[in-house]
């Protein structure tokens, strides 16, 4: 079945899909996009991810933006013409096409793409199982906050995680506290049992399955934090796992050396992924 995508007003075959050469995503990452689940044909927190990409648009000052409606309008047609059960929506919008300046060209459009793609890694049984990650110095820019299509870092530290036999590169800053991961947010149960994730600030993206984690730990009987940790107290934590869309709530049972809760799942781990599930099994 040929895959459809939809480019810049048309909806096209994904294998001849095409966008302009003097794109200002393409030429200087100056875009924006998001990545949404999809569960059983239903957007996972769809208007969290809109207020998201308004706001990273907003923060990058585009002066044309598509229209919530618009976007609800495609995202669903992609879903409805690539039979989407599981799986996730990828939008990026750009500033627009332009010939090659650095500074934001007049009454330019916005450019937009939205990608379908059936399957989501953490239905699978195999989620189940903790995986390893290293720890990396944090190389990214300040405004980590805005959800842009500039990469480049996230992309080396998740190579080299790989290149480690690992899953994924938790970055820290040079007071070695730790940021997030370079595809996820990061969160630990210390020995006090207190829930722990870096402040929602513009040295993280505020991941909205961090959010929805944060609404399900108000209704479970654990403190949270929104406080950063040092990686020596990640290393010492009882539980460690990441969020985000793509791998839901994944259990870290190894970071570089350290053996975490005795590489075993733990209680608070498990018990998130089993409320975050339930809470999928709710949208509608
Ligand atoms: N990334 N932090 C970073 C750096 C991320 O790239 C992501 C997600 C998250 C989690 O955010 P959310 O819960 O909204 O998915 C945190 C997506 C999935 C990606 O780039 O593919």
């Amino acid at each position: 079945m040929s895959r459809y995508v939809y480019v810049n007003g048309k909806y096209q075959i994904y294998k001849d899909s095409t966008t302009h050469v003097e794109d200002r995503g393409l030429q200087f990452s100056d875009g924006v996009y998001e990545v949404i689940g999809v569960w059983k044909n239903r957007l996972i927190d769809f208007s969290l991810h809109l207020d998201r990409l308004y706001r990273s648009m907003n923060e990058l000052c585009f002066s044309s933006v598509p229209s919530s409606k618009f976007l609800s309008i495609v995202t669903r047609e992609i879903i409805r013409l690539n039979k989407i059960n599981y799986g996730t929506i990828y939008i990026q919008v750009n500033r627009g096409k332009s010939k090659r300046n650095h500074t934001f060209p007049d009454n330019t459009k916005y450019t937009i793409s939205v990608i379908g793609r059936n399957g989501l890694s953490f239905r699978e049984p195999s989620n189940n199982k903790g995986i390893s990650a290293i720890t990396l110095r944090d190389q990214r820019w300040d405004r980590r906050d805005i959800k842009s299509v500039s990469l480049l870092a996230n992309v080396l530290a998740k190579q080299k995680a790989l290149s480690n036999n690992s899953f994924e590169s938790i970055l820290f800053d040079h007071n070695n506290f730790v940021t997030e991961a370079s595809t996820a947010n990061v969160w630990i149960v210390n020995q006090n049992n207190e829930l722990l994730t870096h402040p929602a600030n513009n040295k993280i993206l505020g991941g909205v399955t961090r959010k929805r984690i944060m609404k399900i730990a108000e209704n479970l009987k654990i403190n949270i934090y929104e406080k950063s940790f040092t990686v020596d107290e990640m290393y010492k934590a009882s539980e460690v796992f990441l969020t985000g869309t793509t791998i839901g709530v994944k259990p870290v049972i190894k970071i570089d050396n350290y053996n975490i809760s005795k590489s075993e799942i733990g209680f608070w781990t498990t018990k998130f992924k089993y409320e975050y599930m339930r809470f999928l099994d709710t949208i509608n």
